[in-house]
């Protein structure tokens, strides 16, 4: 006999309820008719007990630190595949053949262009512009560009193209805002380079000045993109399906996603962690006082790029992140004080009673930003990096949500807590 569960208000019970069970043994209580039966509805702010669909794409146990993408575990596809393969794997549910990747590949060089007129918008952003405002609005501005991709029922050849349009302009775009952000001219893609070189040659050769690749570096940067690839129901992925169930379109969806992915408690967070960091070299490098103020409620502080809604043990990407950092900074020389403080910083809080007893562990975000400035990222493109990564898996939610009949479009409700019913009064007997 399947698992149930039973609602019983005072002593009457009202409903029973169906348990639904993952793959990986995951549960879920399936309330789908507790409104319409019984007229309540639950509450429960921030989602944390609350299940929004069932995902065939990422899974993760927060207390065992584990995520696998589509089964397969994260730390097998750091050391072995490359982000376009990845990206094939979340977005379509398997590992490319090689004919299949090669395709998939090619397509990148067709699509690594944006719109000539697109170049204007760079020139009317001031550039002091953050660029994630600039992403955003460049993301949904590809829905006036490419228009005959905007339709209410897209065919699976229309997602397939918006996706890599997606995938392989989104590094043209970030790489365009620094150039932008820096007063130099733009450098276009090249179809002889890979997807991560591509991106770091954009970035940083100029017409006087040719960049040189390190191996090391690209080699960093594809495991980071990697790790951030997909995450399941995350504030900024949970957004890109919400948008996307009202049949609103996918660059719009994902414009709405590198939106709430840019706060700090979110993909914002590689940017604090830095910015943190960078203040308590300022003062010093003691740390404990930075802890102490984490503890104080009182100090609105929050230690970035620790605690995670999930993982209540180590965030299994900040370990590989760590590592790869370590590696990094060694094999190119680097000697990043940041570094030290971070790991002081870890040492510190995960000694203290504080951050033990809420399983406040080190996340994602917490020694991204050490490897992103070793490869010479500029500090507020953090953010579009963690996007660039992200891309993939809000593309695969959005896929799986439009191509599920069962997709209904998303509406919470609420629990009124405002006025009781009251009538208009004229301004002159307002008090
Ligand atoms: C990402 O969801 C995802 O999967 C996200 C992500 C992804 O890949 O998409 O993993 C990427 O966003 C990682 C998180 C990046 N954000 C930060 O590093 C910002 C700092 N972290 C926190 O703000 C916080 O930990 C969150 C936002 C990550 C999680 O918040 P929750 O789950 O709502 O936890 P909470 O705020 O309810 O905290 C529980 C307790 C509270 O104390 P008490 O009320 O129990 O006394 O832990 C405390 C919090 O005050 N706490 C912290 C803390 N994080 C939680 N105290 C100090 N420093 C922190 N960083």
């Amino acid at each position: 006999m399947p698992e149930q569960a039973s609602i019983h208000i005072d002593d009457k019970k009202v409903l029973d309820c169906p348990v639904v069970v993952g793959t990986e043994g995951d549960k879920a209580i399936d309330i789908a008719k507790l409104r319409g039966t019984t007229g309540y509805i639950t509450l429960d702010p921030g989602f944390g007990n609350t299940g929004s669909c069932k995902s065939a794409i990422t899974f993760l146990d927060g207390d065992k630190g584990i995520l696998r993408y589509r089964g397969i575990p994260i730390e097998q596809l750091a050391e072995k595949s490359t982000f376009i393969e990845t990206s094939s794997l979340l977005i379509y549910g398997k590992l490319p053949t090689q004919k299949e990747l090669d395709n998939f590949s090619s397509a990148f060089n067709e699509h690594s262009m944006i719109h000539e007129d697109m170049k204007n918008f760079f020139d009317a952003f001031p550039s002091t512009a953050h660029p994630m405002a600039i992403l955003s609005a460049m993301i949904c501005s590809m829905s006036a560009y490419y228009p005959d991709m905007i339709k209410e029922n897209p065919s699976k050849e229309d997602i397939d193209r918006i996706a890599v349009q997606l995938l392989s302009k989104v590094r043209t775009i970030c790489a365009f805002s620094y150039k932008k952000s820096i007063g130099e001219p733009f450098v276009y893609p090249r179809h002889d380079l890979m997807y991560v070189p591509n991106f770091l040659n954009m970035m940083f050769s100029s017409s006087n000045r040719p960049y040189k690749l390190v191996d090391e570096a690209v080699e960093a940067l594809k495991v980071l993109l990697i790790l951030h690839a997909d995450h399941e129901q995350n504030c900024s992925t949970s957004t890109v399906r919400l948008v996307g169930s009202s049949h609103a379109n996918l660059y719009a969806s994902i414009s709405a996603g590198i939106c709430a992915l840019w706060g700090p408690l979110h993909g914002g967070a590689n940017q604090a962690v830095i910015e943190m960091l960078e203040e308590i070299k300022a003062n010093g490098g003691d740390v404990s006082q930075y802890v102490q103020k984490a503890k104080d409620k009182q100090s609105g502080f929050r230690l970035m790029g620790f605690g995670h809604r999930v993982y209540k043990n180590f965030d299994p990407r900040a370990k590989i992140i760590k590592q790869k950092a370590d590696e990094l900074l060694r094999k190119m020389g680097i000697n990043d004080p940041l570094l030290d403080i971070a790991k002081r910083l870890e040492d510190a809080a995960l000694k203290d009673e504080y951050f033990v007893a809420r399983k406040l562990y080190p996340n994602v975000d917490f020694y991204s930003g050490i490897i992103l400035r070793a490869i010479g990222i500029p500090l507020k493109m953090f953010p579009v990096m963690f996007a660039i990564g992200r891309m993939p898996g809000w593309i695969a939610h959005w896929k799986e949500m439009i191509e599920d009949p069962t997709t209904k479009i998303g509406r919470p409700f609420q629990v009124y807590v405002g006025s009781p019913a009251r009538d208009y009064v004229a301004i002159d007997k307002r008090t």
